[in-house]
């Protein structure tokens, strides 16, 4: 870990205001950039760093995931993203996340069978789902009845015991399929369908949304293979907001469903997995492609808050490795079911000039993961409300592995940024009458 990483050389600061110098020792990871070890910059210079947004800042060591954001890899583990689509099934990706290897054949079969024991929620919770409104958003339902996990399996939430922190893990990937499709039932009004523990895990999720007691429900196992891959897409990616808030919230020694909780409300946001939500409320204002002008021209304007959903990264400044092969993905599911999504030609041809744009050119603005996932989902019936929830479920397993990560590091200590502050300095108390 970063503490017993010998620094490669030192950068030299100076204060030019008292010609003051400090020796900064350089870390370097297997890959990637170098980071500054500021750690004591503020014990022996006064200093803080400044940097919202942490655009410049490594918040931790990781080794999971690897981002080249510049010519568009995602590696977990130090496999390409579009090998593990193509090759391997999430419950294969949600081992090698956890334990830092592609399981073999008997341990695939018994970390299948240790998931799929927990995919049944407590009783209990069912009660839960009727306090919410029927009409409630069903990121807000995800929310509320994750934390509320910590109400229901305190025999795993002692966070200094591994084994505690392992089922907590396993129990949170075996549970959110249904605790998500419970969410989407409620607000249909259809009842709730129990776990099939035969099928396997996207396909089990897809029978969870759409099976009805009265009738024989088939998985279709061409859109259970496409379900099983976008879970893979979105299994992890490094440092994003969800993930960072699922660490910072961890860090100060909270339960793990508290923080899958904490990480599921960042991820709501259109900025982070609520993208893919807005995306197909967008492409549905476009309707038609003679529009696209004029919304690509909104997208430019200074002036105009709108952005184009579904471009740009923090990270990638290429083509999301992801969106690739969401992209084929697509075209996959709608073949299947003989759909023709006006949308599609939409989302195509809005990509088309975009990638011709000087703005998104220059800004280097690419489609990214939440691009055509939506024309998927609404294809195989899943309405928009679920589309965050659904990266979600994907999302649990690398949430869980970074918080076990960090758990299991000696040199873990709080998450407590600092800050620049500019308000006023001190003042004496004023009473009411007198303000
Ligand atoms: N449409 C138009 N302009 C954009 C867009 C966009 N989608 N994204 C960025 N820009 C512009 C932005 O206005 C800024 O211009 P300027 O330098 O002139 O001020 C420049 O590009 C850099 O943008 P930024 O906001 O400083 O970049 P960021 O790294 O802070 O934001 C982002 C990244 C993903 C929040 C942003 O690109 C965005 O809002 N995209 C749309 C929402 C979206 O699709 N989010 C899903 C992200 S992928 C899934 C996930 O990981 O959650």
């Amino acid at each position: 870990m970063a503490h017993n990483t010998k620094a490669s050389h030192t950068v030299t600061l100076t204060d030019n205001s008292n010609g003051k110098t400090i020796e900064l020792p350089v870390l370097q990871g297997s890959i990637g950039p170098s980071v500054i070890d500021i750690r004591k910059l503020y014990a022996d210079t006064g200093y803080f760093t400044y940097d919202p947004g942490f655009t410049s800042t490594g918040s931790c060591e990781s080794t999971l995931t690897y981002i080249d954001g510049d010519v568009g890899i995602l590696r977990h583990r130090g496999y390409a993203i579009d090998e593990l689509a193509e090759n391997a099934d999430f419950l294969e990706v949600c081992h090698l996340l956890l334990y830092g290897e592609l399981p073999n054949a008997t341990d695939k079969k018994q970390f299948e069978n240790d998931i799929t024991m927990h995919t049944m929620v407590h009783e209990q919770m069912r009660n839960f789902y009727n306090g919410f409104r029927r009409d409630a958003h069903p990121m807000a339902i995800l929310c509320g009845v994750v934390g509320a996990m910590s109400a229901f399996y305190h025999d795993s939430t002692d966070i200094n015991d591994p084994n505690q922190r392992l089922i907590s893990a396993y129990r949170l990937i075996a549970k959110m399929p249904t605790i998500a499709a419970m969410a989407y039932k409620y607000s249909i009004g259809q009842p709730f369908q129990y776990p099939q523990n035969d099928l396997p895990y996207a396909a089990n999720f897809l029978s969870m949304m759409f099976a009805v007691p009265c009738q024989k429900y088939e998985v279709n196992p061409i859109l259970a293979k496409a379900m099983d891959r976008i879970l893979i897409l979105h299994a992890d990616h490094e440092q994003n907001a969800s993930t960072s808030t699922v660490r910072l919230a961890g860090s100060s020694g909270a339960n793990p469903f508290a923080c899958i909780a904490a990480g599921i409300a960042s991820l709501w946001g259109p900025a982070h997995g609520g993208a893919n939500e807005a995306v197909l409320k967008m492409l549905n204002e476009i309707g038609d492609v003679k529009n696209i002008p004029a919304f690509v021209a909104k997208a430019k304007d200074k002036d105009d808050p709108f952005r184009l959903m579904g471009f740009g990264h923090r990270v990638y400044k290429n083509y999301d490795p992801r969106a690739k092969v969401m992209q084929e993905t697509c075209h996959e599911v709608l073949k299947e079911l003989n759909v023709q999504d006006p949308l599609l030609d939409v989302a195509q041809e809005l990509e088309r000039i975009a990638r011709e744009d000087e703005y998104f050119i220059e800004k280097k603005l690419y489609p990214n993961v939440d691009f055509y996932s939506g024309i998927i989902f609404k294809a195989m019936g899943i309405p928009e409300s679920m589309f965050t929830v659904l990266f979600a479920v994907a999302r649990t397993v690398g949430w869980i592995a970074q918080w076990k990560e960090m758990i299991e590091d000696p040199s873990q200590k709080i998450g407590r940024p600092r800050q620049l502050f500019t308000g006023i300095i001190e003042r004496p108390f004023v009473p009411v009458d007198k303000r």
